[in-house]
Parts: C-alpha cells; structure tokens; sequence
C-alpha cells in the first residue's frame, strides 16, 4: 500500500506551490486515477512519486517504509508522456537492455509477453513498430525493473480508439501484480479499469468515486470538472 501524505512541492523557481497538501493510498492490485486539466501538476506529481524529485513538505510511504526518492527510484517504475519518443535502442532487445545489460533472453521473453507483444520479433526496429505496440513495448521496458508502483502519465494520448482499448486492456492484466498510478486529461477509457480517482487542480487533488465519474463524463464528456453543467442536468 502506498501512502502519501500532505505533500507539497515548491521549487524556488515557481511563484507558487505546484502540488498543495495531496494525501491519497493506493492499494497492491489497485488502479489509482488522477484526472486534471494541462498545467494542474499531473506530471509534477508523478517526477516526485518516481524519485526524481523531492516532495517540499510531506512524506510517501510503502507499507510502513518512509521512502526517500533513491527508494521511490527503485520502488516504482515511470512511463512518460509519449515514451515513444524517448526510444534509442536500434532493435527491441537493445531497447530493453538499456541501463540492464545483465537481463536475459527469458527476462525480455517475459516482460514482452506481459504486454502481450511474445510474438514480437527482438530484432525488429522500436521505430517500425505501430503506435500501440510502442507504447506497449514502453510499458515493458519499465517492467523489466520488476517495479511494485507503475506510474503512467497520459498513457493513451495520441491513439486511435483500438489501440486505446488494447493498452486498457494489458493494464487491467498488470494491476493484478502491481499497482498502478495514471494521470490524464481524457479519463474516459481508463477509468472502467481504475479502482480510486482523485481530480487535480492548481495541485490540489480531491478523491471522487470512479462511479460518480462516469456519470460526470456522461453529463459533460469533455469536461469532468464543469460541475455547474453536470448538476444543472
Ligand atoms: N521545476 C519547475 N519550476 C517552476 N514551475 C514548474 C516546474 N515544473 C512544473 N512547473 C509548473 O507547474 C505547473 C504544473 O506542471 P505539470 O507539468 O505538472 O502539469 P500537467 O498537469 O502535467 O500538465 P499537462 O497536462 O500539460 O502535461 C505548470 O504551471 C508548470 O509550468
Ligand atoms: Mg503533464
């Protein structure tokens, strides 16, 4: 179980605080949502939860652990907005060995089945892949680290609906040995697998329960923050 607790994160360089007192658990086996509008501190949030940055005022904890960013380095596993872009490996396989020179065969076999990409050959260019398949082979680099907490920022940005459909459905499968924390500013697809949700504003978060989400994207599908239009129907 992941706890955070009044978090808060202010770097010099901001007038203002970026997240604000955020307190929020997730479980093992949990899909925990944060759903927030461009500039609210979805991804500021996730720097801090991966360890590569430290929170101002607050702690995180795993378990009873208190975790420090080299623990939450090694705790949890980020997959960045468009990882695709961040590919270097010329083949499959380099770009799982990356930093893990020491993986074997088996353990790239393992993490490419996970993502149900086993057929894929470890030869075959990350850039020849179609989009969903990079980002599913994004999602197993991360997975090679075997980490307890996979933090996803904005995963299905920029795919076709299939494609969307696909990445929920390998995520639904992950959960069941992980948790798994994603921000978003189209929850729509996600939030069917999604266990907890808070929404994000000017870095504050504010639980709301997957159920009433839905009903508020069907009442205002692009806008699950318009409360006046969702209570005026
Ligand atoms: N190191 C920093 N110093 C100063 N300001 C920062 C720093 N990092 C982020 N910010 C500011 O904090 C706010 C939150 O940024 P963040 O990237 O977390 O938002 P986001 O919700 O991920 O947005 P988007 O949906 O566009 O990706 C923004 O106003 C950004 O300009
Ligand atoms: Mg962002």
């Amino acid at each position: 179980m992941l706890y955070i607790k009044n978090l808060s994160y202010h770097p010099t360089a901001s007038q203002n605080p970026i997240l604000r007192q955020i307190n929020l658990q997730l479980g093992a086996q949990e899909m925990g949502l944060i759903i927030g509008r461009s500039g609210s501190g979805k991804s500021t949030l996730l720097e801090i939860m991966s360890g590569l940055a430290a929170p101002t005022t607050g702690e995180l904890r795993w378990r009873n652990q208190l975790l420090t960013p080299a623990n939450l380095q090694q705790l949890a596993g980020l997959v960045f907005q468009f990882p695709e872009r961040h590919f270097c490996g010329g083949t499959v396989a380099e770009e799982l060995r990356l930093g893990h020179p020491e993986i074997t065969t088996d353990q790239i076999q393992e993490a490419l089945q996970e993502v149900g990409l086993g057929q894929l050959s470890l030869y075959a260019s990350p850039q020849s892949l179609s989009g969903g398949q990079q980002r599913r082979l994004a999602l197993a680099v991360q997975l090679i680290r075997q980490p307890h907490l996979l933090l996803l920022d904005e995963p299905t940005a920029g795919l076709d609906w299939s494609m969307r459909q696909q990445l929920v459905t390998v995520l639904h499968k992950l959960k069941q040995q992980r948790s798994l924390l994603a921000v978003t500013h189209e929850p729509a697809e996600l939030l069917a697998i999604a266990d907890r949700c808070w929404l994000i504003q000017g870095g504050q978060i504010e639980a709301i329960a997957p159920q009433e989400l839905t009903q508020r994207l069907k009442v205002n599908a692009l806008d699950p923050f318009n409360e006046v239009q969702a209570a005026a129907s």
